[in-house]
């Protein structure tokens, strides 16, 4: 074969780029107090692409109506959008049937949802519902007034100091009397990854159903629920890079089927008389009320978006970001970081010697540094670590090297003013 005719590969169409990634955020070009913005705070709420600002712009200028209720030519199409944003989700979870993929206002929403669903009807007096010590609080608070109304009792398996759930705890607290065992995919203070797989294999043995609350995860892991061995994952759209106000709860069949309603109202019904309502099938049973169908649209196109980016690209750039991140911080003499999992995400939790964390904050945002400072949701996880608050950067996929060198110019900066 001559030179001229030897065919190079493509180039990998998909190789992920950083700087392309960047320009798809609008938002991100903008300079706060008279510098790029540093967005260090996506583990709170993310940026989101261009796509979905063009999906809701759409939806609403081209075809927006109520969905399930209309024969008309504008509530067709919105129908089908919606429809389709679900089976984007499925995709995205990796999950069997699209029937599974529920609309909810965000992962508080899936928690309570199937607290008060699930958990009314199979949690009795004496029974445990079992959580780990790295929990949000949406994920400890329904369980606890779960266990409170029905007389069980909740547990809590420890972490170590590196923020570990310490699995031999975890294991000699599922018994017999576990009943649901709920758990954070990733932790939103810690970046923890816990070993989900091995968490339901021990749930499954005694016949309890596990939990997952995806919030962290979606945006940084591709999810296969089946793999997982989860019977529930919930996340949100807005840290997905997708709109505030919606998110996804994935069940499995036999489980949504036999749940009662956790909201009752239209859509959810298939015939309601004075006497009687039969109720809709699911996913539609769960799905009361108008959605945000806008949100949903825009959801699906965010998960579109995650789906079409070279996914080993990005997780090596967001784990050169940790590990600079976590070389950097350590270099340093005045700062102590709080959770130092093997398994971790791309997040760092940090507090300042002799300075509060939101004065840390405050000096950062000065140098147009975004970070979240306080307990992040997560009282129990400050207590263990014997800290009131604590500073939390956390990457997407658009940050870059140029965010870290902010981060640490402005730590610089609060080293100067508190000196
Ligand atoms: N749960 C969100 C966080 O971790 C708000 O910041």
């Amino acid at each position: 074969m001559s030179e001229a005719t030897v065919q190079l590969p493509p180039p990998a169409a998909k190789a992920f780029d950083v700087r392309k990634v960047r320009a798809d955020f609008p938002i991100l070009a903008q300079w706060i107090r008279e510098r790029p913005v540093a967005f260090l705070d996506s583990a709170a709420s993310a940026q989101k692409p261009r796509a979905v600002l063009d999906a809701e712009r759409e939806c609403y200028e081209e075809y927006y109506a109520n969905v399930h209720r209309g024969v008309h030519h504008l509530s067709v199409r919105s129908t089908q959008a919606m429809e389709a944003a679900r089976e984007t989700a499925r995709e995205f979870l990796g999950a069997p049937r699209v029937e599974e993929v529920i609309f909810v206002r965000g992962t508080t929403e899936g928690v309570n949802l199937v607290a008060a669903t699930w958990g009314r009807t199979h949690v009795g007096e004496g029974d445990e519902v079992l959580i780990t010590e790295l929990e949000h609080h949406s994920n400890i608070v329904p369980w606890q007034m779960l266990c409170e109304d029905k007389g069980a009792v909740l547990r809590v398996a420890p972490i170590d100091d590196r923020g570990v759930v310490d699995m031999s705890a975890f294991a000699d607290l599922v018994t017999e009397r576990t009943k649901i065992v709920a758990v954070a995919h990733i932790s939103n203070s810690l970046g923890t990854l816990n070993p989900v797989r091995e968490m339901a294999d021990l749930a499954h043995a005694v016949g309890a159903v596990v939990f997952v609350d995806g919030a962290q995860a979606a945006p940084h892991t591709p999810l296969d629920v089946e793999a997982l061995g989860c019977d529930f994952y919930t996340f949100s759209g807005h840290k997905a890079f997708g709109p505030s106000g919606v998110g996804i709860l994935w069940g499995k069949t036999a489980l949504l089927e036999a749940m009662p309603p956790y909201q009752t109202g239209g859509e959810m019904i298939l015939t309601v008389r004075f006497d009687k309502t039969e109720f809709n099938v699911i996913p539609h049973k769960f799905e009361a009320g108008t959605p945000s169908i806008a949100g949903a649209i825009g959801l699906g196109a965010a998960l579109r978006y995650l789906m079409d980016l070279d996914r080993a690209g990005w997780a090596a750039h967001e784990a050169e970001l940790l590990a600079e991140t976590t070389r950097r911080l350590e270099a340093r003499n005045d700062i102590r970081i709080i959770g130092t999992a093997p398994q971790k995400s791309a997040l760092v939790s940090f507090v300042m010697d002799g300075v509060h964390a939101h004065d840390v904050g405050t000096i950062l945002d000065e140098e147009g540094v975004a970070v979240r400072t306080g307990h992040h949701c997560a009282q129990p996880v400050m207590e263990h670590f014997g800290v009131a608050a604590s500073v939390r950067a956390s990457f997407a996929l658009y940050n870059d090297m140029s965010d870290v060198d902010a981060l640490m110019r402005g730590l610089d900066k609060v080293t100067e003013v508190f000196g």
